[in-house]
């Protein structure tokens, strides 16, 4: 079953979007989990024993008894000497360290840490919204003479919005964009949010969040020339906030465009939207964009598992409306992104799967 698929390592497997990723790669039809790693906390125990299991279902069968191995691209080689790819749920002070050693050594890294995504020469990627952005790493290639590379996901929060954006903003142009999250307590990872600050509470602050978001959003819509990315021209201003809800960011926006919109022409765009590029790509879903109609959705609870071959994928926009403040030219509407399959380890398959289909993994 696994002779003819690609050898990939999980590093940081231990934690929320470590398990993730395990989840995904269990039933994966291009890539073979063949290693896992962690902190040198659980390095040498099973998987079973160490990891915090905190997604849907049983862990499957045959990770249960893998070793956890030193977070190091030389430990990697010695267990599993046929691994290509890594994907990286690792923290972002180790990460910082570890991923341009697995580059180094000639492995592609799908870097879900925040460390590199702002750098000049990394591909910070959501495929449906910059998939042309994947030539960076030829760049950072040739500058930093790697045979391997890093390619980044987006931070969680930003996924949703940035989906939302993408074909208002090839249609209308944007001017302003005002938003505030509603985060799940999943995206601080595990444990994450200690029980006593969270229960029956929202925390208005989540340390640098912001920034992020209002940075990677103009990286992610903006355009590659000549091997630069020309950063989107609107502003963003965002507000971040902790709720208790486990799984699923919500956004809501208020986007002020450059040219006069209706509610249900953007509604209608954003249905519509697709990349027929991306099509027969495994994690790739069938609408990028699902348009509730109902005036209460979306909710986490009921519409963050949405779409479809893998459920999670798909962003869930609702309550597309006039923003009155803005005019002709204003919209209000709420997205819906789980954080640690779209916003994380969802996303950073595709990109790899993206990168296969480039001929960059072989
Ligand atoms: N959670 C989300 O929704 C989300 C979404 C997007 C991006 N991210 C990013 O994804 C990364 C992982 O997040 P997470 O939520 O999965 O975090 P987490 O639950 O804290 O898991 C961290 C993982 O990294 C390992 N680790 C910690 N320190 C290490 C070290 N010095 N060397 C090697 N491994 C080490 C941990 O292993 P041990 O079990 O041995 O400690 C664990 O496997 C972070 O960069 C985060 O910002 C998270």
């Amino acid at each position: 079953m696994t002779a003819n698929k690609i050898a990939v390592a999980v590093l940081g497997a231990t934690g929320a979007v470590g398990v993730r990723f395990v989840q995904l790669l269990s039933q994966h039809p291009l890539f073979h989990l063949a290693a896992l790693t962690a902190s040198d906390r659980s390095e040498g125990k099973r998987y079973a024993e160490a990891a915090h299991w905190v997604v849907e279902g049983e862990m499957p069968r045959e990770v249960r008894e893998l070793p956890l191995l030193p977070t190091d691209p030389e430990a990697v080689r010695r267990f599993a000497p046929e691994v290509r790819a890594v994907f990286s749920a690792l923290p972002n002070e180790s990460a910082a360290q570890a991923e341009p050693a697995f580059a180094q050594a000639g492995m592609l890294v799908f870097s879900n840490a925040s460390h590199h995504r702002m750098m000049p020469d990394v591909p910070l990627l959501i495929p449906e919204v910059n998939a042309d952005h994947l030539a960076l790493l030829h760049h950072q290639r040739r500058a930093r003479g790697w045979s391997g590379g890093i390619i980044c996901n987006t931070n969680c929060t930003v996924s949703g919005p940035a989906m939302a954006l993408r074909p208002l903003y090839d249609a209308f142009g944007i001017r302003r964009v005002f938003c505030v999250s509603l985060q799940a307590i999943s995206g601080a990872g595990y444990p994450g949010v200690p029980a006593l600050d969270i229960t029956d509470n929202v925390l208005p602050f989540i340390k640098n969040e912001e920034e992020k978001l209002e940075a990677e959003a103009r990286k992610l819509l903006g355009r590659l020339e000549n091997g630069v990315v020309r950063e989107a021209d609107f502003g963003l201003s965002a507000h971040c906030n902790r709720v208790p809800v486990a799984d699923g960011h919500l956004v809501t926006m208020s986007v002020e465009t450059a040219q006069p919109v209706t509610p249900e022409e953007a509604a209608q765009l954003m249905r519509t939207f697709c990349r027929p590029e991306l099509a027969g790509l495994p994690t790739a879903p069938e609408q990028p964009i699902i348009v509730r109609e109902e005036a209460d959705r979306p909710q986490p609870r009921r519409d963050r598992l949405s779409g479809a071959p893998v459920g999670g994928m798909s962003v869930v926009v609702g309550r597309v409306r006039r923003e009155p403040l803005f005019g002709e030219r204003g919209l209000k509407f709420v997205t819906l992104a789980h954080n640690t399959i779209r916003g994380a380890a969802g996303g950073s398959m595709l990109n790899a799967e993206l990168a296969w289909r480039a001929g960059l993994i072989s």
